[in-house]
């Protein structure tokens, strides 16, 4: 018999998380029944959004409850089908959660093509991070041509297509990222114009230096004292997509907005927004992100985690910065 793996919420956390509010259990597997199909997952997506999922605070979804399979994509293969759609040998993402298998009836199992793309990349470019970064900068950020962007979380899975895309258009580009390799990467690999470290303890005179024209779209990716900072180069008339605040996510002592004024004074839209309410913009932005990365000009980076057990300390590290890039775990 198979034995199916699963991480559930053992706990919620007080304050940080920590590999005690995980459990790792083994179930046994069944076979998929008429109209189901059976799915190996190959690679477990880690994302920001889940560290809120493990509380019991207002949310913009259900939280995962305690003893429930932590919530999360996968990308992986069918092995078994008794479904008209999907057949043996299938590549499909979903929203699967924390295991190794899932039985489905294939709502909400999106085949992909891994002759454009290695599978892993549906859940970072060519999934909703890419759908996220070309969300906010196109849609909400109304990113133009010879405008100064800013990105924060620069290298990340969504930082890193943010200012792809920006460069794409035209548009000068400014990450900001947390020490001297993620922004020399920043710069050298992806072309950016410039990165700063937040990390170097100068950042309002290192952003002041390089956004000698001001900032017309913040991708704000951490809230907190960084977007406190880029308040004050915003011109008048800017846009910020608010996309995350990862810099309060963890337990840190919430950061009150000091340069509030700056709204005013510069009459800055800010829109928070969450990826699945722009549904209808999808096959426009997953068509460009398709064509960009077919055509080399998307770079795209990864940290793999081995193996299921390694996903909570791998899922910690992420939120400390410890990922490079895309974090993914593969299970097989
Ligand atoms: N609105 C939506 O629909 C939507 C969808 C997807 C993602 N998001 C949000 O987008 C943001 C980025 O997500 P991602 O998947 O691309 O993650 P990521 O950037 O690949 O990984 C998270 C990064 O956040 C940075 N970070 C952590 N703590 C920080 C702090 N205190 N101050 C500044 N930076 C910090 C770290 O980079 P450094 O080492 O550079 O600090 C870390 O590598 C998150 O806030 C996430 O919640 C929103």
């Amino acid at each position: 018999m198979t034995v199916n793996k699963q991480v559930l919420l053992a706990s919620r956390p007080q304050g940080a998380v920590s590999t005690d509010n995980f459990r790792l259990v083994d179930v046994p597997l069944s076979q998929p029944g008429e109209g189901q199909l059976l799915v190996r997952h190959d690679y477990l997506s880690l994302d920001p959004y889940m560290r809120g999922r493990m509380d019991d605070a207002k949310n913009y979804v259900q939280n995962v409850a305690i003893d429930e399979v932590m919530v999360g994509a996968i990308a992986g293969e069918v092995i078994a089908s008794n479904h008209a759609r999907f057949k043996v040998g299938d590549k499909v993402i979903g929203a699967q959660g924390w295991q190794l298998y899932s039985l489905s009836d294939g709502r909400g199992l999106t085949r992909v093509d891994t002759t454009v793309a290695p599978l892993s990349y549906y859940l970072g470019v060519l999934g909703m991070p890419g759908l996220t970064a070309w969300i906010g900068l196109i849609d909400i950020g109304k990113a133009k041509a010879g405008e100064t962007v800013v990105v924060s979380a620069a290298s990340g899975a969504v930082g890193s297509v943010v200012g792809q895309l920006a460069k794409l258009r035209g548009c000068r580009v400014i990450g900001i990222a947390g020490g001297p390799a993620k922004c020399g990467y920043c710069v050298s690999e992806l072309g950016f114009d410039a990165c700063v470290d937040y990390k170097a303890g100068r950042l309002l005179e290192d952003l002041q230096a390089a956004t000698p024209q001001g900032v017309d779209v913040y991708f704000d990716n951490v809230g907190g004292e960084i977007l406190d900072a880029v308040l004050t180069r915003m011109n008048a008339h800017s846009r910020i997509p608010l996309c995350g605040t990862i810099s309060q996510y963890d337990g840190a002592k919430v950061h009150g907005v000091r340069n509030f004024r700056s709204f005013l004074v510069n009459r800055i839209m800010l829109q928070g927004f969450i990826m699945s309410d722009y549904k209808s913009v999808w096959p426009q932005a997953i068509a460009e992100l398709t064509q960009a990365v077919k055509e080399g000009k998307l770079k795209y980076r990864e940290s793999v985690a081995e193996g299921l057990e390694r996903a909570p300390q791998a899922f910690i590290g992420m939120l400390k910065g410890e990922n490079f890039g895309k974090q993914v775990v593969k299970l097989t």
